[in-house]
């Protein structure tokens, strides 16, 4: 058989951009942009480790490796597995594919929000505190089921191909709606049953007005509950409150117990804000599983203006990251010994990285998902309902604006967000929500940079608990494959 270095004795090797790191005492490289994990060992790693002192030509590597007393034909064999697997670069390598910005793309999920309304008035509120963008003069505060149906159909025409389709009610306080939110789930599921196609629904609520008869509704239409909710009393309450100053957690712990008790059909998760004074993300934790029984919590940093008291500065993000290290650690614990842990912001970032993605874009708004205002108004995402921007369309008058998609979707792809075209991280982040973006940078196609070493920091760690799970408990990982 003839060998590369016969065809082309003379091809110069590097590395291929990629982040180093060590888990389980081995070394792995995170290859980028193709989010594929390598795990160095043997003479792949002797391989790498040369060109990544220097640029190397063939006969080079080939002459210093055989010195060492390394095989001819296994070191050959290894150089071009290596540029296969795109380790390394050569001039054989395929230049990186240009990213092609989407025009269009089958809908996944549309997300209502069915009441513009809301029973609490938590501080850091987007839809309300004084970063809101939400224009909502003239606009009902109430979705009606007939627009609401509109959107549901508006979903099933722009979701061609696909089988299984998805609709998250949303607020202001969504149970304020609850009427309009069990019609439309009775009409979605007809609809979809007639058309040979799945529908899953979810909600996230404050939890306030939760009932026995719509915990019941929940629980047999299987729907998936998030639960907003900061901690114990002390933490909740210094933002979670009502319009009259009083916290919400002595009215919410008991309907959450109740709704954890008797809705078992889905899944039922607790969604943490943190703000500069509610950052105690163990104690937030631990009061959240073992007291008020939740199996899974995420966690997520307010979206704030710099300027806001509550926005969370850079010390204060390392000091969360440190506690974020910590429960994820115990997240590799539980892991090592095949049990579930319920930090949902590791099982989240793992079951991207082990899925090698590498994303156009950070996340589903614009892409997969779209908002819908209780008008009917289309808009990028729930967090740009009413906005005066990311605007798509309406669910009765015309659906979907392609034009204002597709110029969306050219305009905010990675590889329009040049800041990141260097970084590691690109595949996982992709530049980061465009929400966050235009309230700190006033424009959605800014790069999140304020963020960066955080999101780094975070993939990095990340990267280790899957290289440790892939070593030594590698069948943990068979959860992450659907
Ligand atoms: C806007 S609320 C709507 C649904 C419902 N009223 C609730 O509280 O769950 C949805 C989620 O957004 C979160 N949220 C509100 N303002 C935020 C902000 N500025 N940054 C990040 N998340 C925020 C809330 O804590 C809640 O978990
Ligand atoms: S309950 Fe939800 S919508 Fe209402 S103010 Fe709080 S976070 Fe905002
Ligand atoms: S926002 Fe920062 S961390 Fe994210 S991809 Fe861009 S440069 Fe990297």
């Amino acid at each position: 058989m003839t060998t590369v270095a016969e065809v082309m004795p003379s091809l110069a090797y590097r590395p291929a951009e990629a982040h180093a790191f060590r888990a389980a005492e081995a070394d792995f490289l995170y290859l980028v942009p193709s989010g594929a994990i390598f795990r160095m060992e043997g003479l792949g790693k002797e391989v790498v480790d040369l060109v990544r002192q220097r640029e190397l030509m063939r006969h080079e590597i080939v002459g210093y490796l055989s010195n060492r007393g390394h095989d001819l034909a296994e070191i050959e064999a290894t150089i071009d597995e290596l540029d296969q697997a795109e380790v390394l670069i050569s001039g054989r390598s395929k230049p990186p594919a240009p990213v092609v910005p989407l025009q269009s793309f089958p809908l996944q999920r549309v997300v209502l929000n069915v009441t513009n309304q809301c029973n609490l008035a938590c501080t850091y509120c987007y839809e309300y505190s004084s970063d809101r963008i939400a224009q909502q003069d003239g606009k009902p505060k109430y979705m009606s089921a007939d627009i609401a149906e509109s959107a549901v159909e508006t979903l099933i025409k722009e979701s061609a191909g696909r089988e299984g389709l998805h609709v998250t009610f949303f607020g202001g306080e969504t149970l304020l709606n609850f009427p309009v939110m069990r019609s439309t789930v009775q009409y979605a599921t007809r609809r979809v049953a007639e058309l040979g196609k799945r529908i899953e629904f979810s909600l996230t609520t404050n939890a306030t007005l939760l009932t026995e008869e719509i915990v019941d509704f929940l629980s047999e239409h299987r729907i998936g509950v998030t639960v907003s909710v900061d901690g114990d009393q002390e933490l909740n309450d210094k933002m979670r409150v009502f319009h009259d100053g009083r916290g919400s957690y002595s009215v919410i712990a008991p309907k959450i117990k109740n709704l954890l008790k008797r809705h078992r059909t889905n899944s039922i998760g607790a969604r943490v804000t943190l703000t500069s004074q509610v950052s105690d993300v163990r104690r937030i934790y631990r009061h959240l599983t073992t007291e008020l029984g939740f199996d899974s919590v995420g966690f997520s940093p307010a979206t704030a203006s710099p300027d806001r008291l509550y926005h969370i500065g850079t010390q204060k993000m390392d000091n969360i990251l440190d506690s974020f290290a910590e429960l994820a650690w115990e997240y590799r614990d539980y892991a090592l010994e095949g049990r579930q842990h319920g930090f949902t912001n590791v099982s989240d970032t793992l079951k991207e990285l082990n899925s090698g993605v590498s994303k156009a874009y950070p996340c589903g708004a614009g892409v997969g998902l779209l908002g819908v205002g209780t008008a009917g108004d289309v808009s990028l995402c729930h967090r740009f309902v009413d906005a005066p921007v990311g605007k798509m369309g309406h669910v009765k008058n015309g659906g979907v604006d392609h034009e204002a998609r597709g110029e969306f979707l050219a305009t905010h792809h990675i590889g329009a967000r040049y800041d990141c075209h260097s970084c590691w991280a690109r595949p996982v982040c992709s530049g980061g929500c465009f929400h966050e973006a235009y309230i700190h940078y006033g424009e959605t196609s800014a790069a999140n940079l304020h963020y960066c070493d955080w999101i780094r920091g975070w993939n990095d760690l990340c990267l280790q608990i899957l290289g440790e799970i892939s070593v030594r408990n590698p069948s943990f990982l068979e959860r992450f494959d659907n």
